[in-house]
């Protein structure tokens, strides 16, 4: 019964369409969506080849990447050129049994590649607003005769199902896109607010991603992480986390942020000039004894004056001695034992106020509690006020409503200042609760920290040194020794490609 045969047939030309649509659909890759229609078009028209054209309407052309027979390179053309021109222009099919008795023809190609174009099925393809995307062209149909109404209809069908999934692919790519921007310009707002953190965000992705990327290839070196993997969402959800892990900075006062020695310079300024006054009150004493000395024993005079000179330069010396060591002090290297007792002392000495008359002393509270820090130049209050950075970083990237593969950006920056034993900060979270891509993050960052040469202050350590103090800290247990190994013989610094 050939009826039957031939509704049998089809139907399944119609399954096979809804095969091809669940496939397309699932496809994220422009390239290889466009591949995956091409080939189904083909089969479904039973066409020796197809092309595929997408409309660039801020042109006003066609273009393709994906026509079978002239290789991967992209071809253009205006709208409204040609059969596939046309078709795109009218959103009318085009069905052609003889292409060389067609004068919208163009022979150009066939002369080009060599082909022998004879039936032409044309389709625009339309998005489900009936607006065209694209159009997809069937050249010779196998065996006998031309292109039937039939494939008319199933290449109709296709091309619709065909253009909603590119819509969503391109979709998904302005999605991914802004977010790529916005992620950009939230990094150049970090990096305006401290400067002399410029392109550490971007460094810190670049190694945690290379890290990420050399683990699955490091086997036995991986030790407890052997045979871990990232998959392209993970490996998407480390970076962005990376790009932004220190996005709270901008939430921490910049003077803190940026400060560079114990004091502020204007506090700096105060102190000297405390010092010059108590220097000018010593030389106006000192010539105030002279005068009296020239008065009251004029023969011992000369003798006696020479004394007070001398005081006078002790005095000087004393005081300059003073404000050098207070100025050592204030810079934040690591002091010697014995420097708090000396701070101490000269803190006690106390001044004649030139104005209230009161007697002051030498170095006020706030000021000896400055210069007292052993490490580094910030006090307490400060240190914890840039490690406020982490939970502002948390709570800014909380408030972005992140897509299922994303959603775990906040959490895996939350953790970029924790350590395995428990003393990170700032939620002291233990090993078992510290995940796999925050601690790779955490390794990068410490490596970054160290090796950039991006403080007038600080210098940077070399390459080998790093390495070392983040071998120390693996030690201690607090960075992850495997990853750290990994990191280390993948040379994930020297190899790990740019970021984008
Ligand atoms: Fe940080
Ligand atoms: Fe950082």
């Amino acid at each position: 019964m050939p009826a039957v045969d031939g509704l049998q047939e089809r139907v399944r030309k119609l399954g096979g369409i809804l095969d091809v649509a669940k496939a397309l659909v699932a496809e994220r890759d422009l390239d290889r969506l466009l591949k995956l229609i091409v080939l189904a078009a083909s089969r479904v028209v039973e066409a020796d080849r197809c092309s595929l054209f997408l409309v660039d309407r801020a042109r006003n052309e066609l273009w393709s990447k994906v026509a079978q027979g002239v290789g991967t390179r992209e071809i253009r053309f205006p709208m409204g050129k040609g059969i596939a021109g046309t078709v795109a222009q009218t959103n009318v099919p085009v069905n052609i049994p003889e292409a060389y008795a067609d004068p919208r023809f163009n022979a150009g190609v066939d002369k080009e590649t060599g082909y022998r174009t004879k039936s032409i099925l044309c389709v625009p393809m339309r998005s489900l607003e009936g607006e065209v995307v694209g159009v997809l062209q069937a050249l010779n149909k196998r065996g006998e005769g031309p292109f039937t109404d039939e494939d008319e209809e199933l290449l109709s069908a296709l091309g619709g199902q065909a253009a909603a999934a590119i819509n969503n692919v391109l979709l998904h790519q302005e999605i991914e896109q802004l977010f790529e921007g916005f992620v950009r310009a939230s990094v150049v707002a970090i990096e305006s607010r401290d400067p002399t953190t410029a392109g550490h965000s971007g460094r810190v992705a670049r190694l945690s991603v290379g890290l990420a990327d050399a683990l699955p290839r490091a086997e036995s070196a991986a030790g407890k992480w052997r045979g871990a993997q990232l998959s392209n969402d993970e490996r998407q959800e480390l970076r962005y986390a990376a790009l932004l892990h220190d996005f709270g900075k901008v939430g921490v006062r910049e003077n803190v942020l940026v400060k560079a020695n114990k004091l502020e310079p204007d506090e700096l300024e105060i102190l000297r000039g405390r010092f010059e006054t108590l220097l000018a009150q010593e030389e106006l004493n000192a010539e105030r004894r002279k005068v009296q000395v020239l008065l009251e024993k004029p023969k011992k005079a000369k003798a006696l004056m020479a004394e007070i000179d001398g005081q006078l330069d002790a005095r000087r010396r004393e005081l300059t001695g003073m404000f050098e060591f207070v100025l050592s002090c204030n810079r934040p290297t690591i002091l010697p034992e014995g420097t708090f007792d000396r701070l101490g002392d000269i803190a006690r000495l106390t001044y004649e106020s030139p104005i209230s008359r009161e007697m002051r002393p030498f170095l006020r509270e706030d000021e000896v509690v400055k210069l007292s820090i052993r490490k580094g130049s910030l006090t307490e209050t400060e240190r914890r006020e840039i490690e406020s950075h982490v939970t502002h970083t948390f709570r800014f990237l909380q408030q972005i409503p992140w897509t299922r593969t994303l959603k775990r950006v906040p959490d895996i920056a939350y953790g970029h200042h924790e350590k395995l034993t428990g003393g990170g900060y700032p939620r002291s979270l233990k090993e078992p609760q510290i995940s796999l891509p925050t601690r790779m993050m955490t390794i990068s960052d410490i490596y970054d920290a160290l090796t950039a040469s991006d403080r007038p202050y600080k210098r940077a350590v070399p390459k080998e040194k790093a390495y070392d103090i983040l071998g120390d800290e693996a030690k201690r247990g607090e960075v992850d020794g495997d990853l750290l190994r990994v990191f280390i013989q993948a040379d994930v610094p020297g190899r790990a490609p740019e970021e984008p």
